[in-house]
């Protein structure tokens, strides 16, 4: 059994965010299923939003008020007052730590426009904003003395009474099941947009951590809210970033309309991404998609070169790599992406895990970044706003972790919990059914798209629950390839497959149950927001006969009354 005071589960931003504020006082160790520089904030592009004025005369109440509105007014607005206050201290911190800004002419921090946001406050590093976040964290975090534990897969979290006491997790290398004690554990697991046949995230982004929390009796909060981002390239789902937008791209339909005049006269192309992405589906839907299809053009041909290669050199290669396209000179087919979870672990301000709507706090248990929901970016996140939500809820759950190790005795570790997760592993590495993983998987992202999308209605969602429970009956008859012990890819396939197919159905249950549309959750049967009845979160809680029990909990309201929302 490893014995550490505290334990981050998660190595992308959020999770080494926490373990910088830790690791010089606390026994820390920093459990990742991939080795960290492959973390999926390495992904982000465009650019971490403070309002630094930089570009324009810019203010945290701008931000606030972009931010709300942009999240369709589920956001808590306590909690997002304190984002975006701190948000430039947040930045200038990462800048003093040796992040690599893009700078302008006055050498100063250089700031983009992102779609909702009124200001150009989208502080980059050409289009690899979070790459470069990743590896200065990275390399401050080694410094810092953490202890890592690369490669190592989460199983179980022992949670007794609202106590958190450590986890159990495999090394993947050798197959090894160990018991972690800790007396505290910060959750950094991100989010689950593998649910989805076409997305934008990493292969690892599989909900783990989320199924993790449900198994140990935790609710999960406002899951049904799943962001489609506006540009992914064709078929694929790769992030081509808002950024091109913000440096000026359009959208076209195939006629070589500017679509969005129709959608958001005054924002165009930088509406949210709720917008956007429903304008392109509703284009592609009534036929005027690019071939036919689910694609409109993003077009960047009227940009100079040189501030594509110098703005968005990465967008260029990836898209000469993946379509054979150069932006300088066509446009790029893209089509809505799986993108974001807004839902996640629900949390204080100081990144403290809630046992319930009621708001009673979790003792030792701590959660930051996207598998977590403070509840900051509501319905419909800003971009930008997720690079900036993990570096300071990192930062604040690590804060909090460190006061609360203060004070926290050495706990008792349950050592039954690496028997049953023992137990569990050998279930399905010696599973003789005649059901393979990789292909319930492609099943699930498919009905998961069709049914749970950017446009959702009763019917079609009460067909793709069945469909997930149809697969969750199967996922217990699966059958593995490999039944070695030494770096069992096949075997973490599977597992990251029994997140989802858990994940799917509270995502699509809470769909069903939220009878109204509101930023991401558009529903065609009630297209309406309704905020007498659904102005609230969801709190969805795993029962011990398999069940989902929901509850509510209302949102915070506090400088900004709900009003009607159009760009
Ligand atoms: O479009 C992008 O660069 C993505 C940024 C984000 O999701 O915040």
């Amino acid at each position: 059994m490893y014995q550490f005071d505290v334990v981050i589960i998660g190595a992308g931003l959020a999770g080494l965010r926490a373990a910088h504020r830790l690791a010089d006082r606390y026994r820390t160790a920093v459990i990742s299923k991939v080795y960290p520089m492959r973390s999926h904030t390495g992904a982000a592009q465009g650019g971490i939003a403070a309002s630094l004025g930089n570009a324009t005369s810019d203010s945290w109440e701008s931000h606030m008020w972009d931010t709300v509105k942009g999240g369709d007014y589920l956001g808590d607005q306590d909690a997002i007052e304190l984002l975006v206050r701190d948000a430039p201290a947040t930045v200038y911190d990462l800048e003093h730590l040796g992040v690599a800004f893009s700078r302008d002419e006055q050498g100063r921090i250089a700031q983009r426009p992102f779609g909702g946001h009124s200001e150009p406050r989208a502080c980059y590093a050409a289009d690899w904003t979070g790459h470069t976040l990743l590896h200065t964290m990275y390399e401050q975090t080694v410094d810092s003395g953490a202890h890592f534990f690369d490669e190592w897969h989460a199983l179980a979290l022992d949670v007794q009474d609202g106590d958190c006491r450590g986890c159990v997790a495999m090394d993947v290398k050798t197959g090894a099941i160990e018991s972690f004690q800790s007396r505290a554990v910060v959750m950094a697991t991100g989010g689950y947009g593998r649910a989805f046949s076409i997305t934008s995230n990493a292969g690892a982004n599989t909900g783990d951590g989320l199924y993790l929390a449900s198994c140990a009796g935790l609710p999960l909060e406002d899951m049904e809210f799943v962001q489609f981002h506006p540009t992914g390239f064709k078929g694929l789902g790769v992030l081509v970033t808002e950024g091109a937008r913000g440096e000026g791209a359009y959208l076209r339909n195939r006629d070589g309309e500017r679509f969005m005049r129709t959608y958001a006269p005054d924002r165009m192309e930088l509406a949210p991404r709720d917008v956007v992405a429903r304008a392109i589906a509703t284009e592609t839907e009534q036929g005027r998609g690019i071939d036919g299809g689910p694609c409109v053009h993003l077009d960047l041909t009227h940009l100079s070169e040189n501030t594509i290669r110098e703005r968005l050199p990465q967008i260029r290669d990836i898209s000469l790599g993946l379509l054979g396209v150069d932006p300088v000179t066509e446009p790029i087919p893209i089509q809505p992406t799986a993108h974001y979870s807004m839902g996640g672990i629900p949390t204080d301000i100081h990144g403290r895990v809630l046992l319930d709507a009621a708001g009673a706090v979790a003792s030792g248990l701590f959660a930051a970044g996207e598998c977590a929901c403070v509840s900051v970016h509501g319905a419909n996140r800003l971009g930008t706003n997720s690079l900036l939500d993990a570096a300071l809820f990192g930062a604040r759950a690590g804060e909090a972790a460190g006061e609360y190790l203060g004070s926290a005795s050495e706990k008792h570790f349950d050592g039954r919990l690496a028997e049953r997760c023992g137990r569990e592993v050998e279930t399905i590495v010696n599973g003789r059914g005649g059901e393979n993983h990789a292909e319930l998987l492609r099943e699930l992202q498919t009905v998961m798209m069709e049914g749970c999308g950017v446009f959702r209605s009763r019917d079609g969602m009460q067909k793709c629950l069945d469909q997930v429970m149809a697969i969750q009956c199967r996922f217990a008859h699966i059958r593995l390839n490999d039944s070695s012990r030494t770096f069992n890819t096949d075997l973490i396939g599977a597992l990251q497959t029994r997140s989802l197919v858990h994940i799917a159905e509270v995502i699509v249950r809470g769909a069903l149950a939220r009878e109204e549309s509101r930023g991401g959750h558009f529903r065609t049967d009630f297209p309406k927001r309704d905020d007498d009845a659904w102005l609230r979160h969801t709190y969805a809680r795993r029962l011990a006969d398999g069940g989902i029990e929901f509850s509510y909990q209302p949102v915070a309201i506090t400088r900004h009354q709900p009003q009607e929302r159009g760009y």
